[in-house]
Order: structure tokens, then C-alpha cells, then sequence
């Protein structure tokens, strides 16, 4: 099959958070399934790691030249379309945000301009002579293809996958005027919302299927609390609604062969954990301590992550016998609430902010524990990660946290599937509670170093949640 996957982030090229991950490893599992897979993606000015575009040509949409280069995704056969339209992408900044780190003033049209293009390739209209079987698009920023693409005779079935219904594409209804859409995708059961556009309604109610990236998330969905008020929408086609698992990606998470670690290890070989640790603390100017447990924290510091009840449990933290290591970046006022804390306790605080790849491997691979107490998670990634490092993860039992972390309780401890800490409440009370539970568990080496082998042993490759995608890809 002929599969055209759209995303407006794809790792290694350019990332901000677990869509480019996901992006830059589904379209490869696929292809070694033997799909027919491309990426397309704007072309952004920081895009890196992957050869120049090679001009492909240039398709006229809504007035604006624009040209289609051919990259491939760095090691692989995998195909990236970049989509370029200098006056938009060829500028300092991220996705989403200018170099201030303020949302771009003209993100609509930015996306909608990448949209029309996703239709332009997946009908064959931009002398590729390649016709997609099936558009598979992700997230708001890709939501108009679909809508646009139900205008269109004879075109490709649409997959549209929801990473996060946090983030909805929504502007004034006046945008769609001025965007320059075609009236009859205009209605409460189109792009419409309470007068407004939105971009992912193009997606939920246009796709021939909508997926999330976890079962649980797939369900959460359909409830006013985590819906944003599209949970009616959601419900009422619940029959095209699914959830899988997202998978990750083995060879970059590998700590027996990954190259930012101080040393390699594996689960019959947990020594080298600890020179990691050692190494971590010393880069961070921790206590070296090998009895002292020490916590990371990896993340966008959004209210998502339930940062705020980090923040709420920190001065508590701070008696407890452990240290903790951060690094993320976002929202201001948690970004200097966080380097207070690292002040005033440089023994067991270390605080960085900024984005920073080797940094996050470090973590994983050096920290014993690992929080992650989000107030929702479609899927989350690292706490897979997490797993496979042997660095047992603490997470709030929603979304993909609670379909891929099992409690370490008396009964998962005895049938060896036990792999971290689940806690119910979005509350700081809850997660210091299950902080404490941890450092009991950690303190007990028979215990500990079984639940660091079931971690290990599982399997979060792609294989199976390939597989799925395909038997989707072939139902429609
Ligand atoms: P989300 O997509 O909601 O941000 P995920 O857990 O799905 O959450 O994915 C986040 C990804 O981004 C992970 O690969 C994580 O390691 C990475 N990441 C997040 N913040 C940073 C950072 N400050 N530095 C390096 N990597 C980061
Ligand atoms: C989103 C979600 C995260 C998920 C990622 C990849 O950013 O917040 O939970 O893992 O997408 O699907």
C-alpha cells in the first residue's frame, strides 16, 4: 500500500515533543512491513540530521508557489517530502513558535497552507506520479486534509490520529474567510466550533477513521473531562474510533549500545546502571551517592505533566533521603518556581532547563526512578523509555500511563509483571504517597532488581502496534 503520513514534526529532523518520535519510527516499522510509506512535513529553517532537500517541483495552492523537496529520514529508506514555502518556514523558531517562543501570528495559515499541499500529493497532483492508497495525518496542524480531501472524487481513505485533544487548531470564525476555505466544509458538524474553526474537527469529522495513541486515551476521550467539549463528537462515532498503543523506537533506546551513555548495560548486567548514575550525579553537581535514590523528570513543563504537583511535593521531597534531576522547558513561572528549589538545595536539586537530547538519555539511563504524574497522557513515551532502562516509573494512572505501567503490587511482585508505580489521584498527597512506596520498594535490592528485570524484558517495539495500523489501513 501507499501510505502518505503527515505530521508537522518528524525526529530526527526537528522535535518538540512525542509526535516527532512517533513520526520518525511508525512510517519506518510500516515500511520494514513492506508499506510504501512517505512523510511529508514543512520545511522548517531548523530542520538538521538529514541530507538537503532535493527540488522535486512546485504546485500552485490558494495563490502561493510551492515546492516539494525529497529528504530521507537519516539511516533509512524512508522517504520525507518537505514541503517549502520560505515566506512561512524559512524563519528562526519552532513548529509552533517564534524565535520569542510566542505563538506564531500566523500559525493558521501556515497549517492550512500545508494541508492544501497533503491534498495536492495525495491526489497525485504534484507530478509525483506516486497516488496515495491511504493519508494518514496527525494532530490539529494536519486536520484540513481530510476535510479538504472529502471534496474529492475517487480520493485515498483518511486516517487521523489524535496525540493530544489538548491542542484543537481553533481561531475565529472570521479565519475562515480570510483562509480562504470552501464554504461547504463551514457547518456545526464540519470545521465548525461555537462559531469558531477548528482544525482538528477537519480530522474528526472527515476521517474515515480516527485513532488515538492508547486504549485508555481512545475511552478518556469520550468524557467531558478530557474531551474539551468535542467528547459528543467523539462518542457518537465511536464505531470509527480506536485505540493503539504507540510503540517506540528500539535501536534509539538501547541502553546496550547507546552512545550518549557513560556506559552500556543490560538486564543481566545492571552494574552499569550505576556507573551511569555515578556519572549522572557528577555532571550535575548531585552528592555521588550509590544508596541514594535518585528521581528524573523529563518534559514539557505544561500543566499536562502535573508539574504543579511536583512543585506541591518538593519541600517534602527535600527531607526525604533522595535527589532528584530535572530538565524540561516551558511555562515560565514553573521554569523559575523549579531553579528556586535547585538553589536553595543544590545537594539534592538539579534543575535544567532547555531542551537537550544527550541530557534526556542520561537521565533515563542514570536515574532509579522516573515521575511522570501527568494530570492526562494520550500515551507518553518516556515512561517506556523509562522501562527499558530499568528506571522505574511513577505515573498517574490515565491514558497510555495506565495501559503501559503495571503497579507494583504484592500480586504483580509474586507473578513477576510488576514494572513501576501507579497512583489514582491528581493530588500531591497521592504522589508523595507513591514516592514513599517507591523508596521502600528501592530499599529492598531482591525486590527492586525483579521489577527492573520485568521493565526490561518488555517490549515496546513498534511490532505490534504496526500490525495494527495495518489491519486498520486494510479495513478501510
Ligand atoms: P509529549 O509529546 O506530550 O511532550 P511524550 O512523553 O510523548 O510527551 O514525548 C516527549 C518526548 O520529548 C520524549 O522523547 C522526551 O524524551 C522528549 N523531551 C521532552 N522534553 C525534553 C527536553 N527538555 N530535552 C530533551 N528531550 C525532551
Ligand atoms: C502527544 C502526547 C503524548 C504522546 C505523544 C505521541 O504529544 O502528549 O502523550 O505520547 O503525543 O503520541
Amino acid at each position: 500500500k501507499k501510505i502518505l503520513f503527515a505530521s508537522s514534526e518528524t525526529h530526527p529532523l526537528i522535535k518538540t515533543g512525542g509526535l516527532a518520535d512517533v513520526a520518525g519510527s511508525l512510517p519506518q516499522a510500516l515500511a520494514e512491513l513492506g508499506q510504501d510509506v512517505r512523510i511529508i512535513m514543512p520545511n522548517y529553517q531548523a530542520i538538521k540530521n538529514c541530507e538537503p532537500g532535493r527540488y522535486l517541483c512546485t504546485v500552485r495552492v490558494n495563490n502561493c508557489d510551492v515546492n516539494l523537496l525529497e529528504t530521507r529520514l537519516p539511516d533509512s529508506n524512508v522517504i520525507v517530502w518537505l514541503v517549502d514555502y520560505p515566506p512561512f518556514f524559512n524563519v528562526p523558531g519552532n513548529p509552533y513558535l517564534d524565535e520569542a517562543g510566542r505563538p506564531w501570528a500566523n500559525i493558521g495559515e501556515r497549517f492550512a497552507l500545508f494541508c492544501r499541499i497533503i491534498v495536492e500529493v495525495a491526489m497525485n497532483r504534484a507530478y509525483l506520479d506516486w497516488r496515495a492508497d491511504i493519508l494518514h495525518c496527525n494532530d490539529w496542524q494536519t486536520g484540513l486534509a481530510p476535510a479538504l480531501l472529502s471534496l474529492e472524487l475517487e480520493r485515498p481513505a483518511t486516517v487521523f490520529t489524535i496525540h493530544n485533544m489538548a491542542y484543537q487548531g481553533l481561531f475565529p470564525g472570521s479565519a475562515y474567510s480570510q483562509l480562504n476555505l470552501p464554504g461547504q466544509l463551514l457547518h456545526p458538524e464540519g470545521l465548525e466550533f461555537h462559531g469558531m474553526l477548528s482544525f482538528i474537527k477537519g480530522g474528526l469529522a472527515y476521517a474515515d477513521r480516527i485513532t488515538t495513541v492508547s486504549p485508555t486515551y481512545a475511552q478518556e476521550i469520550q468524557t467531558p473531562e478530557f474531551g474539551y467539549g468535542l467528547e459528543g463528537l467523539l462518542a457518537h462515532k465511536q464505531q470509527q474510533l480506536s485505540g493503539i498503543i504507540n510503540g517506540i523506537d528500539t535501536t534509539v533506546w538501547d541502553p546496550s549500545s547507546d552512545s550518549y551513555l557513560a556506559h552500556n548495560y543490560t538486564a543481566d548486567k545492571l552494574e552499569g546502571k550505576q556507573a551511569n548514575k555515578a556519572a549522572l550525579q557528577q555532571e550535575l553537581g548531585l552528592p555521588i551517592a550509590a544508596d541514594v535514590p535518585l528521581f528524573g523528570l523529563i518534559g514539557r513543563l505544561v500543566e499536562q505533566k502535573g508539574i504543579d504537583l511536583v512543585l506541591n511535593c518538593l519541600a517534602e521531597m527535600t527531607t526525604l533521603p533522595m535527589q532528584f534531576a530535572l530538565l524540561g522547558s516551558g511555562d515560565k513561572s514553573i521554569e523559575y518556581r523549579l531553579q528556586e528549589f535547585a538553589r536553595l538545595y543544590p545537594e539534592k536539586v538539579a534543575v535544567t532547563i532547555g531542551y537537550d537530547e544527550r541530557l534526556a538519555h542520561r537521565i533515563e539511563a542514570g536515574a532509579d526512578i522516573f515521575l511522570m504524574p501527568s494530570r492526562f497522557e494520550p500515551c507518553g513515551l518516556n515512561q517506556m523509555y523509562s522501562q527499558r532502562y530499568g528506571t522505574i516509573p511513577i505515573v498517574r494512572k490515565t491514558g497510555g500511563l495506565a495501559d503501559t505501567v503495571v503497579d507494583a503490587l504484592p500480586e504483580s511482585i509474586a507473578n513477576g509483571t510488576a514494572s513501576g508505580i501507579a497512583f489514582n489521584d491528581a493530588s500531591a498527597a497521592a504522589l508523595i504517597e507513591a514516592i514513599k512506596r517507591s523508596l521502600v520498594l528501592f530499599h529492598n535490592p531482591d525486590i527492586w532488581r525483579q521489577i527492573q528485570r520485568n521493565a526490561m524484558a518488555k517490549d515496546f517495539s513498534w511490532k505490534n502496534s504496526a500490525a495494527q495500523y495495518m489491519t486498520l489501513y486494510d479495513e478501510i
